[in-house]
């Protein structure tokens, strides 16, 4: 089972998870959706996130506070930011503080992802799914 969960203020990082979900054959989730809680087992967990600020916005943050071992087998942590990936770390410290398993390979991509990079974002996506 895949998930896929995304906090997206502007859309850019919602246009990476919804490529992502379309290659998993699932729904991209905002976390802000009342819809969004891993209830089963989930054996690949991609999650993302931008910097706003310097940081990783509070509802993502506190999504990823009430997600648990148990229910996710591996993350795998997308972001758009514009200056940095330093959310991707933010969000990969998050997920380790929760004991989950993070993995090493990323997708990052600067601001609004165009549409090769959306192709490369469902390549990504089928690395860990097929
Ligand atoms: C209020 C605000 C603050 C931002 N602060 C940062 C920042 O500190 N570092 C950075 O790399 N990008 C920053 N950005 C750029 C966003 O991270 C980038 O546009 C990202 O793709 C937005 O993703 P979203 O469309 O999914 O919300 C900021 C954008 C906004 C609107």
């Amino acid at each position: 089972m895949t998930e896929v969960r995304y906090y997206s203020r502007s859309g850019n990082t919602k246009a990476v998870a919804e490529a992502i979900a379309k290659a998993a054959g699932v729904t991209a989730v905002s976390v802000t959706d009342t819809g969004a809680a891993i209830k089963d087992k989930t054996d690949i967990l991609f999650i993302g996130g931008a910097l706003y600020a310097y940081g990783i916005d509070a509802d993502l943050r506190s999504y990823i506070d009430t997600l648990s071992s148990d229910k996710v087998g591996k993350a795998v942590v997308f972001s758009t930011s514009w200056l940095s990936r330093h959310a991707l770390d933010l969000i990969r410290k998050g997920l380790e503080e929760k004991g989950i398993s993070v993995s090493e390979e990323t997708l990052y991509f600067r601001g609004k992802p165009n549409e090769t990079q959306l192709k490369e974002a469902e390549e990504f996506a089928k690395r860990f799914t097929l």
